[in-house]
């Protein structure tokens, strides 16, 4: 059913509760807020802030370890009252609640999105046909625990008794970004007597990259995949056991150098992996959501299971907060209706995302898939035209790196781009001044972002007349500023939480399944279409550009000079 205006739409299937509509731009709310929007859209921060002396104390909200400092955003408190609306309107906590519940809010698949179950402490329950999935996931963390464990103290060895000296996680997408990411962002954490390797294109230079220092007699490949038939992972896996048995030259060496990652028993057995050595997940676990899952095992084998618990930990006292806390004070509902806020009334495409941690330089990256992947859509639940912007563009990465990059555009440049300024205070690797030197580079940035330098200032700097317009700082360029004590595991648990509660505030709002991704299948079908073109002289039916492309291939591939 389809319904407009006022009209109750079911959401979820018939166990679920009933959202009030289905595009919150046709709703009063949302004209509220656009009617507001032209009252303060020209407003200057500048202006904001010698208004109110207040405001960089105000406009803040804190959850667990996270301090979020959103005053250098471009709106005043009623916007957030404003915006509070529009989530209410949107039913924003009614999905929220679903989700928790483990109602099939995953409508296109018609699947229950219960990431919130992996991190759930033992003795929670959470129902899904009628079994308790949070003591599934506790079965499999100690699975996990005990397996690592066993890694880590030499006890499991290689084929020929030799200690494991090196992971390679073997995936892509979710099944890559996260746990490469959180193997990055928890080093400082891991066990440095072994190796951590992640190879995910099908480009052949990534796996031979990866092993060309390695020895197969003390690699464990861990093959993660969620389906176990992705092409890139299944055709690296196959890659990673011929180089295994080129140096083992015995079958059974499989079992000591391979463990799988997966929903999908069959094929992991078909592909010669003992199912003692696999590790399994649930069809309610999204790639993107799912490296607290059995997907993490490779950061286990870094980290240790107990700190992976802390991590646990750390991502379910933000569902918690994310769960309970009122939407003006909802650190996740406050970022996500401030992308809103940008995205649809704005008009911004992007949102930068800038840690200033060497830890944390692949967490853009694992972001992109994250926010891009979920709310890519065109379409809302019940198929209709969306009729607004969806999710932005996600890039970034490490501080201070991008000031000497692309930063000048986002100062200068015509675009409004909102960031996210992500700061840790205390440092994992004390050097000198340096922990001092990064930390006034990140708070400089949001501050000259934000304020810009007027005509004035650069003519009080005795600059030549004909050299003023171009050292003009506009300013009113706004940001966030996420400010957390240290990265531990448990902090970072709940900073990845609380961007996985934004994607799902501004999904809710935008009324789309940020759950499925149809989108990366057309190009998947066309490649399979292609691979057997690129080896025959097969008559060629795509279009010209296609067609001419191929042929090209073909002869500068086949060419020897
Ligand atoms: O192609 C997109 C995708 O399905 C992602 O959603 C997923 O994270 C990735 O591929 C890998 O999938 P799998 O874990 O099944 O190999």
């Amino acid at each position: 059913m389809v319904a407009t205006g006022g009209e109750v739409a079911s959401f979820g299937g018939a166990a679920c509760q009933t959202r009030p509509m289905t595009r919150v731009v046709d709703s009063s709310e949302w004209n509220a807020l656009v009617a507001h929007y032209d009252e303060v859209k020209d407003r200057h921060l500048r202006e904001f802030f010698s208004n109110d002396p207040q405001r960089g104390e105000d406009l803040t909200a804190t959850a667990g370890d996270l301090f979020l400092d959103y005053s250098k955003h471009r709106l005043t408190g009623a916007t957030i009252g404003l915006l509070a609306d529009v989530a209410r309107r949107a039913g924003v906590e009614e999905l929220r609640d679903a989700m928790f519940r483990g109602d099939p809010i995953n409508v296109t698949e018609h699947r229950s999105v219960l990431h919130i179950a992996l991190r759930a402490p033992r003795d929670a329950e959470i129902v899904v046909d009628g079994v308790n999935v949070v003591a599934e996931v506790h079965g499999v963390l100690d699975r996990m625990a005990a397996f690592s464990e066993r890694v880590r103290s030499g006890e499991w060895t290689g084929h020929t008794g030799k200690r494991i000296d090196a992971i390679v996680n073997i995936g892509i997408g979710g099944s890559d970004l996260g746990p490469r990411m959180a193997t990055t962002a928890l080093a400082a954490f891991s066990d440095r007597s072994m190796r951590y390797r992640f190879v995910s294109n099908i480009d052949g230079s990534d796996f031979r990259e990866a092993t060309q220092d390695l020895d197969p007699e003390t690699t464990l490949f861990i093959v993660a995949s969620k389906t176990f038939t992705t092409l890139e992972t299944m055709t690296n896996a196959g890659s990673a056991r011929e180089w295994s048995l080129a140096k083992l030259r015995d079958d059974a060496a499989v079992a000591r150098h391979f463990v799988a990652v997966s929903t999908n028993a069959d094929e992991v057995t078909k592909f010669g992996i003992d199912p003692d050595n696999m590790f399994g997940f649930w069809d309610w676990v999204g790639g993107r959501y799912s490296f607290d899952s059995a997907i993490g095992l490779s950061l286990m084998l870094a980290i240790g299971a107990d700190q992976f618990g802390d991590m646990l930990a750390g991502f379910h006292a933000m569902d918690e907060h994310f769960r309970t806390a009122p939407i003006e004070s909802n650190l996740p509902m406050l970022m996500g209706l401030i992308g809103v806020w940008y995205g649809n009334c704005f008009g911004a495409e992007t949102l930068a995302v800038l840690p200033y941690s060497q830890y944390l330089a692949h967490l853009p990256a694992y972001l992109q898939q994250l926010d891009m992947e979920s709310n890519g859509k065109s379409v809302t639940r019940e198929g209709e035209p969306v009729g607004m912007q969806t999710g932005p563009i996600v890039w970034g990465q490490a501080g201070t790196n991008g000031q000497h990059a692309y930063y000048q555009l986002i100062h200068q440049g015509t675009k409004l781009i909102p960031a996210d300024f992500i700061c840790v205070a205390r440092a994992a690797q004390p050097l000198g001044d340096h922990q001092d030197l990064l930390v006034a580079n990140l708070l400089a940035q949001p501050e000259a972002l934000a304020f810009g330098k007027t005509r004035e200032e650069v003519i009080a700097d005795g600059v030549e007349t004909d050299q003023v317009e171009a050292r003009v700082f506009a300013g009113n360029h706004p940001s966030s500023t996420i400010l957390m004590p240290e990265l531990t595991p448990h902090t970072f648990g709940q900073l990845i939480a609380l961007y996985e509660h934004k994607v799902f505030t501004q999904g809710a709002i935008w009324n789309i399944n940020s759950f499925d991704q149809w989108g990366v299948e057309l190009g998947k079908q066309l490649a399979q279409r292609i691979v057997p073109e690129l080896d025959s002289d097969a008559e060629l039916t795509h279009d010209s550009s296609t067609n001419a492309l191929i042929r090209r291939y073909r002869q500068l591939r086949d060419r020897r000079d």
